[in-house]
This record gives C-alpha cells, structure tokens and sequence, in this order.
C-alpha cells in the first residue's frame, strides 16, 4: 500500500474523530469498508463484490472481500476455491484473521464464511465486538474492504450495514428488487441514521434503464420525505457471459474482460477508487455500538 494511501488514512482518521466526539465514539476505529446490500436476495450483489475487487486489484491496488453472508457464505463457490478455515474459526477462537484469509483471483484476498451454520448467522453483540477487534488488525493491510452483505433485513445485515460508510445498494430493475431495495434503505435511515446510499441498478439493458431506476427510487424516498440522499454508483449490463462464468466458477472480468458486464464493473472500480480521493470510507465503529 502506498504512501499517499496511508497518508489519507491517517487524515480520514483524525477527521471522524474530529467529528465523532461523542462517548460512543470510544469504540471507534476506522477502515476502508464498502457494504454492498440489496435487501431481495439473488440480484447479484456476491457477483458485483467479486468482480469489483478483482478490478479494484487490477487498478493496482489491495482489495479483501469479506463475506458476510455469515450463514449462507458462497464467495468461495463462485471462485472455485476450497477454504479450509472461515470465519466462524476466528469467532471460536481457533484461528486468526490473517490465517484464513485466501488469495482469489489476480490477487485478491478473500475472507470466506461458513455455509449451512447457523450459529454466526445472528451475531450477538459480544460477537460482533470480536469481530470488529478482529478486523482493525486488518485494517492497514487493504484500501479497500467489501463486504458482501446477505439478503434480507436481519441484525447482521444491519450490522454490517452501519459499520460501513459507505453502502452500495444493489437493484435490478424489477418492482420486487426495487421495493426491497427501497425497504432496506428506510430502515436503515430510520433506525441507524443512515443519510447516503450509492447505488448500482444490475441486469439493466442501458445506461438510461438504470438511471430510470434511481429515478424512481429517488422520488419514491421523496414522497414519503425520507431524509436521505441516494447516488447512482453505476449500472451492470445483464449479460449471459454473467451465468456463463458462474457456471465454469470464474470471475466474469477475469475471463471475459470485453463483455459488456465487465465494461460496468471498472467503471464501477473506477469510480469508487476516484470517491476514496476525498476521505469518505470507514468502518464507523462507534454507530454501530451506539445504535
Ligand atoms: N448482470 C447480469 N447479467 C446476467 N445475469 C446476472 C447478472 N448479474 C447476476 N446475474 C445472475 O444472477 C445470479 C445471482 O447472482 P449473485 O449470486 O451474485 O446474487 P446475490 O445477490 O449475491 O444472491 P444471494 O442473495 O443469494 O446472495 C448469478 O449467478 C447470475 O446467474
Ligand atoms: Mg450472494
């Protein structure tokens, strides 16, 4: 990681503590951390998470996907990769971060979940202090962190949520992806005090369907005055190289890096790496603990 990288760190920092001068900011500490989310299952959130950071790699610099689909992890399935340890070894104390984190594709590292366990599919707080001790170890070691959230509404997707900064919502165009889009959004504006979204509209035919999409949501979220800002991130084309890919347990970037999809998906790494110019990422411990 760079100087500069670290430079601004260390200014993203001093900033949140500036600002986050409360007693609940005692917890505090900040790392890069990306929350992709959508609320509907299966509208392609573990695929954008991937396929970003293997951009984000590409681009020259250090991503980990974290996968907090904590009961139903399956980062490790799309890649074709066999994890001897997940996380639920470092809950129970058997293994370090730094111990089960893989390599992907082009580099990436990965930190893969368990599957069929449902034990740490419901952190309880304690837990989730273990895991926040677990991931500033972590925290110099990446620009960037995504976290592929799991569908759905639950604790942990709040958690994750709220930890993060920044939220990237995922949607497809279709009224039930929207609606769930649009559920996950309100409730975390209302119970955790979230006030900006980024958006990605996936599986879209153009540009303009998206932008249609955030359209949409925005009016939405304005006729019942909610009290948040919603940018659109991006858009990812639906492609059928997408399914292909997952079929053969490639990343679609890696194996069809001209296809439309994988056109979306740097721009998308683009944008995000230009966003990490001004300090705006970071786990922000002390929400999350003060909620
Ligand atoms: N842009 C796209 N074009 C075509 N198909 C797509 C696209 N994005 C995703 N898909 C299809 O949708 C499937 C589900 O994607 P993915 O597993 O990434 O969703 P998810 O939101 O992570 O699901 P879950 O909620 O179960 O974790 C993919 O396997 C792929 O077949
Ligand atoms: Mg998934």
């Amino acid at each position: 990681m760079g100087d500069q990288a670290e430079g601004l760190r260390k200014l993203l920092r001093k900033n949140r503590s500036k600002a986050f001068e409360t007693p609940a900011a005692k917890t505090g500490g900040v790392i890069s951390g990306i929350a992709i989310a959508s609320g509907k299952g299966g509208v392609g959130k573990t695929n954008a998470v991937a396929n970003i950071a293997y951009a984000i790699q590409q681009m020259g610099k250090k991503a980990l996907v974290f996968d907090a689909d904590m009961g139903l992890g399956n980062v490790h399935i799309l890649l074709g990769l066999a994890p001897r340890y997940n996380i639920q070894h470092v809950m129970d104390g058997q293994r370090k971060m730094e111990e089960i984190i893989i390599k992907g594709p082009g580099g990436i590292d990965i930190l893969p979940a368990g599957s069929g366990h449902r034990s740490y599919s419901e952190l309880n707080r304690d837990e989730m202090l273990t895991l926040k001790t677990e991931l500033e170890a972590l925290e110099d070691k990446y620009d960037v962190i995504l976290f592929d959230i799991g569908a759905g509404i639950s604790a942990n997707v709040m958690y994750f949520c709220s930890a993060a900064s920044d939220i990237v919502v995922i949607t497809t165009s279709e009224p039930t992806a929207f609606a769930d889009a649009y559920a996950l959004m309100n409730v975390l504006s209302k119970e955790y005090n979230q006030t900006d979204f980024k958006l990605i509209v996936n599986s879209v035919k153009s540009a303009k369907e998206a932008s249609n999409v955030h359209n949409r949501l925005q009016q939405v979220a304005e006729r019942f005055n909610a009290n948040y800002r919603i940018e659109l991130l991006g858009h990812i084309h639906d492609d059928e190289l997408v399914p292909q890919a997952v079929r053969q347990q490639n990343l679609f970037l890696e194996r069809y890096p001209g296809c439309k999809a994988s056109k979306c998906i740097k721009a998308i790494a683009t944008t995000i790496l230009q966003s990490m110019k001004t300090p705006t990422s970071g786990i922000e411990w002390r929400k999350v603990f003060s909620a």
